[in-house]
């Protein structure tokens, strides 16, 4: 199957919605709560909150298909770190890079692998100098993706999902 990376645009609020509505409980730990990971998504993966994320000259979000179905999307946020934890440990010209997700009928075909080239370029083509993420330190299949793609443990932050607050690894990574 073709698998294409686009820059995704005003119209795409609802099918990030739909992606992330699907994806985003699959980053995080075992027994977390079905009510908080919908809570989350309703509060910060809405369409409405796309219609946001997609208006902010500070973001960049990509999405990957196969034979033109959306299977994936990334986000990346320019700007001041504002996590004194993780400002502590990444370089003051890192981009984040906020978002990555595959569908999970897509894990282990490629679909990630593209997806992180076409963001990785979007984010060296801001003028950053790395790229740092947030990842559940629980989240194995994860790390050993983003291992793969260079992005080396720098430090630790914590995240909150509902009432419970997660432990994360900070990772980042030189951008050409
Ligand atoms: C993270 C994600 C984008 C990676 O994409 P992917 O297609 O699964 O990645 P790959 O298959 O290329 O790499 C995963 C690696 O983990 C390995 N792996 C899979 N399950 C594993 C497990 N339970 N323990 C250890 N390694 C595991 C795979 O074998 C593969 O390694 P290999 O290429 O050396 O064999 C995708 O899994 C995903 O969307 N996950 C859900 C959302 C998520 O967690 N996003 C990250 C939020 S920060």
């Amino acid at each position: 199957m073709p698998l294409t990376t686009r820059r995704a645009d005003n119209s795409d609020a609802e099918l990030l919605h739909d992606l992330a509505a699907r994806t985003f409980g699959l980053a995080c730990p075992p027994g977390t709560l079905v009510s908080d990971v919908e809570a989350y998504v309703a509060r910060n993966l809405s369409r409405e909150a796309f219609v946001g994320y997609l208006a902010d000259p500070g973001r960049v979000l990509l999405t990957v298909s196969s034979s033109g179905v959306p299977i994936g999307y990334s986000m990346l946020v320019s700007g001041p770190i504002t996590d004194p934890v993780v400002a502590a440990v990444v370089d003051e010209k890192s981009i984040e890079l906020s978002k990555f997700y595959v569908d999970p009928g897509w894990h282990g075909a490629g679909a990630a692998a593209e997806l992180m080239t076409a963001t990785l370029a979007e984010a060296a083509a801001t003028g950053a100098d790395s790229c740092w993420l947030g990842v559940n330190q629980q989240n194995v299949r994860a790390a050993r993706f983003y291992a793969k793609q260079g992005f080396e443990v720098v430090g630790v932050r914590r995240f909150q999902v509902g009432d419970v607050w997660h432990d994360d690894h900070v990772r980042s990574r030189r951008l050409p």
